[in-house]
C-alpha cells in the first residue's frame, strides 16, 4: 500500500495567512497541518509517501519534512502544476503509485479515529469514510438505503441527499488511475473524487466506513480554530509523530 498526502491548492479562503505559505504548513496548535494526515497514514504502516503541492510551495514542504528518515518513512515530491481536481492526484502519482493498491489523504483534513485497522483491512476496489455532519452541502454526500447500502453520491448537492459527508480519506485499488484518467472536468472545472467512488460504486465495488471520532477539513477560518481545539484537548495523546 503507497500513501499520497494532497497538499497543493491555492487556499484562496484562507488569505492573508495563505499568501506566503500553504495551508497545509499552517499551525494547527503545536504541529503544522500536514502532520494530522501523515500521523494518519503512519499509523496505518504506510511507508512509501507521495506529497502532491503547488509549485511556488515546494521549497517550503521540503524544508519542514525532508526525506521522510525523521518520520521512519520515504516521501516521494511531486508538483501538481494547476489545482485540476482531487482525481489528479492518481494521475499525477501514476509513477509512483506503480502497481499497488493507494490511500489518499487531502492535506487539510484531521481525524480523531487511529484508521489503521481500517486501512490494512482493505482488500479491492475501493473503501472511503463518512461522518454524520450538520453542513452537508458543504462536502461530497453519501445517500444509503434502508439496509445502509450505499446508492448514491453527489459532490456538494444543490437539494438534500443525506446528511453523510464523504471524509478527505481514499483507499483504492491500482484501477484508479485508469479511472482517473477517463473523469471529465465538472461544472466547476474540476476532475472529482466523486466520479472515482462513483467508478467503484458501479462496480458494486464501494466500502463506505463510518468515522466515529471527530473529523475536520480545516480549509475556512472556523474549521481551522475548531482544528485547533481539537488538536489541544483530544489528539495530543494519540499522535504518534
Ligand atoms: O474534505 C472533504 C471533501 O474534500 C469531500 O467531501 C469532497 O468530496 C471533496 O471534493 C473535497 O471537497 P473540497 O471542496 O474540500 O475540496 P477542495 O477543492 O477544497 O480541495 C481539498 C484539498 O485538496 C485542499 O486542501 C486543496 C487540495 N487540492 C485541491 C485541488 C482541487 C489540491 O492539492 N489539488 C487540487 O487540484
Amino acid at each position: 500500500m503507497k500513501g499520497i498526502i494532497l497538499a497543493g491548492g491555492s487556499a484562496t479562503r484562507l488569505r492573508p495567512c495563505t499568501k506566503v505559505t500553504s495551508k497545509q504548513l499552517l499551525p494547527v496548535y503545536n504541529r503544522p497541518m500536514i502532520y494530522y494526515p501523515l500521523n494518519t497514514l503512519i499509523q496505518a504502516g504506510i511507508k512509501d509517501i507521495l506529497i502532491i503541492v503547488a509549485p511556488e510551495r515546494a521549497g517550503d514542504f521540503l524544508n519542514l519534512l525532508g526525506s521522510g528518515s525523521e518520520f521512519g518513512v520515504r516521501f516521494t515530491y511531486e508538483i501538481q502544476d494547476k489545482p485540476r481536481g482531487l482525481s489528479d492526484a492518481f494521475i499525477v502519482g501514476e509513477n509512483f503509485i506503480g502497481s499497488d493498491d493507494v490511500t489518499m489523504i487531502l492535506g487539510d483534513n484531521i481525524f480523531e479515529d487511529n484508521l489503521a485497522e481500517e486501512i490494512k483491512s482493505f482488500k479491492i476496489g475501493g473503501k472511503i469514510f463518512a461522518k454524520k455532519v450538520s453542513d452537508p452541502q458543504r462536502f461530497g454526500v453519501v445517500q444509503f438505503d434502508k439496509d445502509n447500502k450505499a446508492i448514491k453520491i453527489e459532490e456538494k448537492p444543490e437539494k438534500w441527499i443525506s446528511d453523510y459527508a464523504i471524509t478527505g480519506l481514499y483507499v483504492y485499488d491500482n484501477r484508479v488511475i485508469e479511472a482517473a484518467k477517463k473523469v471529465k472536468p465538472s461544472k466547476r472545472g474540476e476532475i472529482e473524487i466523486t466520479d472515482l467512488h462513483n467508478y467503484y460504486l458501479g462496480l458494486g465495488e464501494l466500502e463506505v466506513a463510518m468515522v466515529k471520532g471527530e473529523w475536520l477539513d480545516a480549509g475556512t477560518f472556523d474549521s481551522l480554530l475548531e482544528a485547533q481545539i481539537l488538536a489541544k484537548e483530544k489528539l495530543q495523546d494519540k499522535l504518534i509523530i
